[in-house]
């Protein structure tokens, strides 16, 4: 070898390390940057877009099965929607004082009064409107409490109406 060739090899070696060096700089770099800009919550608006950009074009059409499948849950959704309104709705007096109102008024359960027209005179006397806003809001008397709606929430106005109507017309 002569000493051109040892020459131009120191250097060629010195230039590959130093090449190594600065990868290996650039490695660390890249490194601290991706650790200090990397953040670990996406903010919401982001993953909302994200995943309205992913969602399925499409659902997978299930056939006759896939709409009986639908149909049972809208039949589902119809029956639970109807158990918010009580009794079905019924605006039948007897019907809701049967479910409801007789376990306190058959008894006199909490001192509610009797079905018997003693006890409702004086009531009667107030007047109906009184009588059934009383039972709507409920209100505690020298007897006892009479709780909102018989205690069911999802008894309307006018199912309250009926009821009051009803059991003042079939006091004994
Ligand atoms: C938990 C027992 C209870 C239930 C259930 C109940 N009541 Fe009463 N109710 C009472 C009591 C107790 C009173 C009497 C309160 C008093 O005067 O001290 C009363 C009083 C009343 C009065 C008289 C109001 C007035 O102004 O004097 C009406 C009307 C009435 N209830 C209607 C109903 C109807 C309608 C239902 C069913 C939807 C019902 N109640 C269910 C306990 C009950």
């Amino acid at each position: 070898m002569n000493t051109h060739d040892s020459v131009f090899l120191k250097k060629f070696a010195a230039l590959i390390a130093g090449f190594i060096v600065l990868s290996l700089l650039m490695l660390l770099l890249a490194q601290s940057i991706y650790r200090a800009t990397r953040s670990t919550d996406v903010p919401p608006e982001l993953a909302a877009a994200t995943e309205a950009r992913i969602a399925p074009v499409g659902g997978v059409y299930a056939g006759q099965s896939g709409q009986m499948a639908r149909a049972a849950a809208a039949a589902a959704a119809q029956a639970s929607a109807q158990a918010q309104v009580a009794y079905d709705g019924t605006l039948d007096g007897a019907v809701i004082y049967d479910n409801l109102c007789k376990t306190c008024h058959d008894s006199g359960a909490g001192g509610a009064p009797l079905m018997v027209r003693s006890a409702w005179n004086e009531r009667i006397a107030q007047g109906m409107d009184v009588m059934v806003q009383n039972s709507i809001e409920g209100f505690t008397g020298a007897h006892g409490i009479m709780p909102p709606r018989g205690g069911n929430p999802s008894l309307s106005d006018e199912q309250m109406q009926a009821a009051v109507e009803w059991m003042v017309d079939n006091l004994d």
